[in-house]
């Protein structure tokens, strides 16, 4: 039988000191330790003053599974995984791609449990340096932790509240990776990223995401820095902010929440237009407000049929008029919360704060409950 190839990627810039140490360690202790999987490296290196390819160059002659790909100048890491990635997809047919550190501050003992994760059917599984058995190092000072902590964490508000996935990963900016190839790293889009430096790396875990990765954590022990210095540069931060601002904005689903709330916000003004309008052409009390009501409903549907939602929008004229309908009955629960619940806290806390519940009742019950019944039930995507 044939066994599946893993390609560890190490990309290097200026790793002289360390890299002859990692290529023959991993060759020597780790390798041998895995036993199903056929075990390549491939450093990517971007012709590195310091002579790191010499280096690789010669390790070639002994290890026939060592791979160097040399970009003329420097390009950033996250230039280096795309070429590196395209290359042991197309060049050395892997199945599975590691990502790698050259500096030892990556423990190598983690590509076996890396490995292992994946045999029992993770599609992307990170090294995390936030849940048990994982750390930093001892000797960052406060201000790094501190820094590494509240990054982390805006990094994953930013890309994945409120779905699972802000919940389920915990440290978005690791560097050490396993990624299935097929069905995944195959179908990701490259060639479209925000950043060649470290912000590549928040935007692939959020494309590995979006295709629906079966994603689990291990612990990493982040060592210090020994020899040779750290590439970060001062506008790292800006980079990774820069990356995930950019990768949400365009997310589907965000800028469809951006436009719901937006058609939401102008029913709001037609409402107010409509009971203005009603009061001025003198009906009754209850007919303003229903008319005015009816009015707003309409503009919803409308323009969420048109703009939120043109992807599934209804163009034949019977069945606008059932999802109409349709819209009119989802819409009615709306009222119904709105009213049990406004009665139900003016009840609890008192008639004084009643414009002080209605926003409330908007935001978090009005609000997800139209989300969820345009989504679901009246702009309900066609199964493929
Ligand atoms: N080819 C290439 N080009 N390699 C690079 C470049 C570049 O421009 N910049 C960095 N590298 C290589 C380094 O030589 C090293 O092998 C690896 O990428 C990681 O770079 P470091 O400079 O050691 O990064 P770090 O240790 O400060 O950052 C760590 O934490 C980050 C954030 O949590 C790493 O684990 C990162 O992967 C992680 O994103
Ligand atoms: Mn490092």
């Amino acid at each position: 039988m044939v066994k599946p190839k893993a390609v560890v990627i190490i990309p290097t810039y200026n790793e002289a000191e360390t890299i002859g140490k990692m290529i023959k360690y991993l060759f020597a202790k780790i390798f041998p330790l895995i036993k199903n999987w056929q075990m390549k490296l491939l450093v990517v290196d971007d012709t590195s003053p310091d002579g790191t390819y010499k280096i690789v160059q010669q390790l070639q002659e002994k290890h026939a599974d060592l791979y160097l790909y040399l970009n003329p100048k420097k390009m950033g890491i996250g230039y280096a995984y795309v070429v590196g990635f395209k290359y042991a997809m197309e060049k050395l047919s892997a199945d599975v791609v590691i990502e790698f550190d050259g500096d030892f501050q990556h423990p190598p003992e983690t590509i076996p449990v890396l490995l292992s994760e994946i045999n029992r059917g993770y599609d992307y599984v990170l090294g995390s340096r936030k849940i048990k058995g994982g750390s930093v190092p001892e000797g960052w000072g406060i201000k790094r932790k501190f820094f590494a902590l509240v990054g982390g964490l805006v990094a994953r508000f930013i890309l994945f509240f409120p779905s699972k996935a802000f919940f389920k990963i915990t440290d978005p900016t690791t560097g050490l990776k396993a990624s299935r190839v097929k069905g995944f790293v195959d179908r990701m889009d490259m060639d479209h990223l925000y950043s060649k430096k470290f912000g590549y790396k928040l935007e692939f875990l959020y494309k590995m995401v979006n295709l629906g990765a079966k994603i689990k954590e291990i612990p990493l022990k982040f060592k210090l820095r020994k020899v040779g210095s750290s590439k970060i540069a001062p506008d790292t931060a800006k980079d990774i902010f820069h990356s995930v601002i950019l990768c949400r904005l365009n997310d589907e689903t965000t800028s469809r929440f951006l436009k719901f709330s937006v058609v939401g916000f102008i029913g709001y003004l037609v409402n107010a237009f409509g009971l203005w309008l009603f009061a001025k052409l003198g009906f009754l009390e209850g007919f303003i407000w229903l008319l005015a009501t009816e009015l707003a409903i309409i503009s919803n549907f409308t323009w969420n049929n048109l703009w939120t939602f043109s992807q599934q929008k209804f163009t034949k004229s019977m069945t606008i008029l059932k999802k109409f309908l349709q819209f009119n009955l989802t819409s009615s629960g709306a009222l119904v919360i709105q009213t049990v619940m406004g009665t139900l806290l003016t009840f609890l806390f008192g008639t004084q704060y009643r414009q002080l519940y209605l926003p409330l009742i908007i935001v978090f019950m009005v609000l997800p409950y139209n989300w969820l019944m345009y989504n679901r039930v009246i702009w309900k995507k066609k199964a493929s």
